[in-house]
């Protein structure tokens, strides 16, 4: 079956539910057994593999849960309630105090906030790495590590990681190696097909795709799910049953609206390349990006999240602000993956690696994240934009 027909599909039951084509919502908390017996089952069963209290899951988050999983091509998935928890909880799943981690420097923000601060105060170090490490990882791994985390491209700078060259050497010292595979949707990487435990997707993003909704959720193989279901059971996580449904209607078109989100993009990425304003363009399938050639190994397809810098001479407040004001179907704001464009200028927080890297440009970084709207129209927005930052 390939992905488009998964989308539409997975987690599907229909007959099981009057021929009802899209699954129930319950609103539940107690879920009343008949007899002593059957309460006396309800309990002995496994609180991900059945209904037993709404807190777990109800059918419908559990058929949500099922279509992620297929997706992603992992064993099982769990939810919770923001993308960032799914980022957060993992993690405390699979470490201890005394424990190592390896995270990558080009991590989503309050992820790297949650290891300087929550799991510092547990006991957990954090050494933040390279995306660019590839098998080097290995040399910065010890004894005590027991989970390296990878997020390709990365946050805001989108270097491409060696995710294949990464969890071998993990592997071969007993890591469990974690995904944050948001940009690419299930649908653009594999992460199991590479070596990957653990997959996260912020479900706010493009699974979502609507910007109407925040959920996360958590994908492993079969070998790594006992841990994470442990954790998901005794901290109580999950997604909400009303958002399970919204986002189970995003992943029914996500098939459709990637390929339209990757030629936006990628087009907005090569006109920006050949503005005057434009030091450099970071979007790892426009070839020449320094990513380019992993990406082509290991992806199917680009997201629409990618970033720019501007010249120093058009880096001040004034210039930005003459750009970004004024456009019309460009917004600003927290989180992307919706079907409208966004624009903003970004800080980038990066302990490990420089930014810029030494010889790079040093302007403003911007992030873009091209909607669904038509190509022509997005970038006749940003000229006039360029054209009203000109006469600053
Ligand atoms: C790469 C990445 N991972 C995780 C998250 C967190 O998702 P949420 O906003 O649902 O908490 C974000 C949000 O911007 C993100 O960009």
């Amino acid at each position: 079956m390939k992905d488009a027909t998964r989308a539409t599909h997975a987690g599907r039951r229909p007959h099981d539910n009057h021929g009802v084509v899209n699954p129930p919502v319950y609103h539940a908390s107690t879920i009343l057994s008949p007899t002593l017996a059957a309460l006396r089952d309800l309990a002995a069963m496994e609180d991900a593999d059945a209904t037993t209290y709404g807190v777990h899951g109800t059918p419908g988050t559990f058929a949500f849960e099922e279509a992620v999983a297929a997706m992603e091509g992992g064993f099982r998935t769990r939810l919770a309630s923001t993308g960032l928890l799914a980022c957060a909880a993992p993690l405390l799943c699979y470490l201890s105090a005394g424990d190592h981690l390896l995270m990558v420097d080009t991590c989503y923000g309050p992820t790297r906030r949650f290891c300087r601060k929550m799991l510092r105060r547990m006991g957990i170090e954090t050494t933040f790495y390279d995306p660019l490490v590839g098998g080097a990882i290995r040399d910065l791994i010890r004894p005590e590590t027991r989970v390296v985390f990878t997020e390709s491209p990365g946050s805001l700078t989108f270097e491409v990681q060696d995710i294949p060259a990464i969890a071998a050497e993990a592997k071969r010292r007993g890591c469990t190696v974690m995904l944050d595979n948001t940009w690419a949707s299930p649908l653009y990487f594999k992460p199991f097909e590479h070596g990957v435990d653990v997959s996260i997707q912020a479900v706010t993003k493009y699974i979502g795709g609507h910007s109407d909704l925040v959920m996360g959720a958590v994908t492993t193989t079969e070998a790594a799910y006992p841990q994470l279901r442990e954790g998901w059971k005794q901290m109580g996580l999950n997604g909400a049953p009303d958002d399970a449904y919204l986002a189970m209607r995003g992943l029914r078109t996500l098939a459709v609206r990637m390929p339209r989100h990757w030629e936006n993009g990628l087009a907005l990425a090569e006109w920006l390349a050949g503005r005057a304003e434009v030091a450099e363009v970071l979007h790892p399938a426009l070839p020449g990006d320094r990513g380019h050639e992993l990406w082509r190994r290991d992806f199917l397809g680009a997201a629409a999240l990618f970033g720019f810098v501007l010249r120093p001479e058009f880096s001040s407040e004034e210039r930005l602000a003459a750009l970004l004001d004024g456009l019309e179907l460009f917004g600003m704001g927290a989180s992307w993956g919706g079907f409208e464009s966004l624009m903003k200028p970004v800080e980038v927080p990066h302990s490990a690696v420089p930014w810029p890297r030494p010889g790079r440009p040093r302007g403003q970084l911007m992030r873009v994240h091209a909607g669904l709207e038509d190509p022509g129209d997005l970038i006749a927005d940003l000229a006039a934009g360029f054209a009203r930052m000109g006469r600053v």
